[in-house]
């Protein structure tokens, strides 16, 4: 039974993931909840009706590290490069949800369907790295076509939730909608907010800043972590990442290029043999169903699935999941799962 700490616990992945911890995803003696001094000394457990051994929110510089088995960090890259070594060090297990430590060539970066051999062993630095949300579903689709007929190439357009934005996000778009329809469309234009522009019934087509290259800070993540959870380090990958004013759920349209030809009919055995990827033969996944429910919210929802008539290398895909659950919180404990599995937490 694991001592546990989720810091940012209050906030859209750290509540996740006291759900999920709720529902027995992996055996607990007790949950520590911490979060900013803001929110010290909330009830967090009644609030979210939870039967979990928590006692209310502790501030995060009040936690004490002796005898916590794991440690869960949502709490942005800041706090996790201020705090994850020291916590690993005094002996938990750190999974990071920031993208802090996901490019350290010291610090596995898993995604327990499609890279479970990188937590074989304890790693050395006592961090485990949770992809980016965009990346995970990606890469659970990706990962059964590599095996199928060998990547060559990928271009994915992103249509990215608000709540991808955290709580903030989400609060926003739902003021922001409520707004313009109580004023039929007149509403603010400028630039800021939580998604640097106005996201309700509009599209922002930049997440993250750019670079150099006029490719955001988005972009380059989920560019270069697929590579290093398929262990392809030079596979081609491109992407434009658009925020979208969805409440859950991110989408993805994702062109594939494969080494061998194959047929449509392939494609979706293959990725409906995948452990945890639906494959939508007869309409397909979108944001609002696949938010509806928790056996839809812990899949990868594929549809769409089309082999170009005059190129059988050439398949296009539609990839929807839940980046709450999916992509940060049920990645993040299905590591710890899959430690408590191989025997090496202590
Ligand atoms: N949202 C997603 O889809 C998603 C997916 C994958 C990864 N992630 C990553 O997960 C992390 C959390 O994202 P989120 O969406 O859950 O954000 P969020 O809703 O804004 O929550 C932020 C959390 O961090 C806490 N926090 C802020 N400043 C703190 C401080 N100085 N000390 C301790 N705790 C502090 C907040 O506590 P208070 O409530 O007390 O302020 C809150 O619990 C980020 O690194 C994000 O990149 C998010």
């Amino acid at each position: 039974m694991l001592h546990i700490a989720v810091i940012g616990a209050t906030g859209a992945v750290g509540r996740e993931c006291l759900g999920l911890l709720d529902g027995g995803i992996v055996p607990v003696a007790r949950v520590t909840a911490a979060a900013s001094p803001r929110s010290a000394g909330h009830d967090l457990g009644a609030e979210l009706g939870l039967k979990l051994p928590m006692a209310p929110v502790t501030a995060l510089d009040d936690l004490d590290p002796e005898g916590l088995d794991v440690a869960v960090l949502s709490a942005g890259a800041d706090i996790s490069r201020a705090r994850a070594r020291r916590l690993a060090s005094a002996g938990a297990l750190v999974v990071d949800n920031s993208s802090a430590f996901r490019m350290d060539p010291a610090v596995p970066l898993v995604v327990p369907q499609v890279n479970p051999h990188e937590l074989a062993v304890r790693p050395a630095s006592g961090i485990v790295a949770n992809p980016n949300c965009s990346t995970i579903q990606l890469v659970r689709a990706l990962h059964p076509l590599h095996t199928l007929a060998g990547l060559e190439s990928v271009v994915v357009c992103t249509y990215q939730a608000a709540s991808g934005g955290g709580l903030r996000g989400l609060d926003e778009l739902a003021g922001d909608s409520a707004a313009l329809l109580a004023s039929a469309g007149a509403g603010p234009t400028r630039p800021g907010g939580r998604f640097g522009q106005p996201l309700a019934f509009n599209l922002v087509p930049e997440i993250g800043l750019p670079d150099g290259t006029g490719f955001t800070h988005e972009e380059r993540k989920l560019a270069r972590e697929p590579r290093k959870i398929l262990g392809l380090p030079r596979l081609r990958l491109t992407a434009t990442a658009v925020r979208v004013p969805v409440f859950h759920c991110h989408s993805e349209a994702v062109y594939v290029r494969l080494r061998e030809p194959v047929t449509a009919g392939a494609v979706q055995e293959a990725l409906a043999a995948a452990p945890g990827l639906r494959v939508h033969r007869d309409g397909y996944p979108m944001p609002r169903t696949v938010f509806d429910g928790p056996e839809s919210r812990a899949a990868v929802h594929v549809g769409r699935i089309r082999v170009e008539p005059d190129d059988p290398r050439g398949v296009w895909l539609w990839v929807v999941a839940d980046n709450l659950w999916v992509g940060a919180a049920l990645n993040a404990l299905q590591i710890v799962q899959t430690a408590v599995r191989r025997g090496w937490l202590r």
